[in-house]
């Protein structure tokens, strides 16, 4: 029998659209014009950049002129951060330590070279945030002449978790302090209308919904240009010089147009598989845990697993790479790697366990779902 490929990876990545991938090549093979350029090949693109924003804007419940485009989740989470402080306009931030590198390590960078004030919000052994702690962080604040800056993730990537954004929208309006979250993991598979949360800013990332990589956005409430982060061209109202990734936008508009209409099916679907793997694995796995608010509020395709000290603990993420299954021990950039993420060491994880994250798509089955579970018995009890 061949080796099974068993993709579940998908907070990672996901694998592209068909659809989108035949877009993409139609539009790099017929469109190649500058979009700055003011002859026709040149305005043809913009069209196709500005008809890309409108279809964003509409499916995200904002205005056009609200959405810039980027290179992906990093460079918007980086942006939204480094633009405040560099504009003056907020000396401290409050966030997480559970947050994606790219806000953790902006923050520690910013303190470090801005003098910037950074407090983390406390939460509980599932990573669930104390909002009671959020406010009284922010009431520290009232008097002062700068603004604050919040910035917390939507839907945790390592462990799935979903934050209340309205909720905390709200809070943040209540002390005039700037609220961003990192939306990466929830665009596309979780509702969201940016119109009436009242957020002032969200960062998005087209792979990881069924669209290509390095091409991502911001939303910027108002849509306030703040002159430019990337010198250069005025490209982006002027926010983000550099030629537009015209294939990406035109694929990243296409992927979030299907992800969001499949939303309910696809979510439908995932609870299903993903309780059929939990299920499963508890059967076959003594002492199995999990990581999170798992039968809270969380997103409805990410299960991530905390395993009982076992001899093939370290190597698991190996063993089910050789078995043919793909999974993840922590967040994207250090997949692969068994050392023990941020998230799991800010949860205070047994330090003999192992974490590893399954991460479900569109394309998962039952029977995957049933041939993981073997593969992990029989990894597990072949010790
Ligand atoms: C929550 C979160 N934020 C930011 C990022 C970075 O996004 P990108 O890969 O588009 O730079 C990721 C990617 O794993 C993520 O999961």
């Amino acid at each position: 029998m061949s080796t099974p490929r068993i993709y579940l990876d998908n907070a990672a990545t996901t694998p592209m659209d068909a659809e989108v991938v035949d877009l993409m090549a139609e539009t790099m093979r017929q469109c190649y014009g500058n979009p700055s350029s003011i002859h026709f090949l040149g305005r043809e693109t913009r069209i196709l950049i500005e008809k890309a924003r409108k279809t964003m804007a509409a499916l995200l419940g904002c205005a056009p002129s609200e959405l810039f485009f980027t290179s992906g989740g990093t460079e918007s989470d980086n942006m939204i951060c480094r633009y405040l402080v560099e504009q003056g306009e907020v000396q401290r931030i409050i966030s997480s330590k559970l947050e994606h590198h790219a806000i953790t390590h902006t923050l520690e960078n910013l303190a470090h070279l801005r003098g910037i004030r950074v407090d983390w919000v406390k939460h509980d052994s599932r990573g669930v945030l104390d909002l009671e702690d959020l406010e009284s962080l922010l009431a520290q604040d009232q008097g002062s002449s700068h603004r604050t800056l919040v910035t917390l993730m939507h839907g945790n990537n390592e462990l799935g978790n979903l934050l209340d954004i309205a909720r905390v929208s709200a809070l943040c309006q209540s002390y005039q302090a700037f609220f961003h979250s990192d939306t990466v993991q929830t665009v596309g598979h979780v509702p969201l209308n940016l119109q009436e949360l009242g957020i002032h800013s969200i960062s998005g990332s087209a792979h990881k919904f069924y669209g290509p990589k390095g091409v991502g956005f911001i939303y910027l409430r108002g849509g306030h240009s703040w002159g430019p982060l990337i010198q250069g061209g005025s490209q982006e109202r002027n926010m983000r010089g550099g030629t537009e990734n015209l294939a990406g936008i035109v694929g990243m508009a296409r992927a979030l147009e299907k992800a969001i209409h499949s939303m309910d099916e696809r979510r439908a679907r995932m609870v299903s598989l993903r309780e059929r793997l939990r299920r499963g694995l508890v059967e076959v796995i003594p002492d199995l845990d999990f990581n999170g608010d798992w039968s809270g509020s969380c997103l409805p395709h990410i299960l991530s697993l905390s395993f009982p000290p076992h001899p093939k603990g370290e190597m698991l993420l190996i063993n089910l790479d050789i078995e043919g299954v793909c999974a993840s021990g922590g967040s994207a950039c250090s997949s692969g790697a068994q050392s023990r993420s941020h998230v799991m060491e800010a949860l205070g994880m047994h330090p003999d366990r192992t974490a590893v994250r399954f991460s479900l798509g569109s394309k998962n089955t039952e029977e995957e779902m049933d041939q993981v579970v073997q593969i992990l018995q029989k990894i597990w009890h072949q010790a």
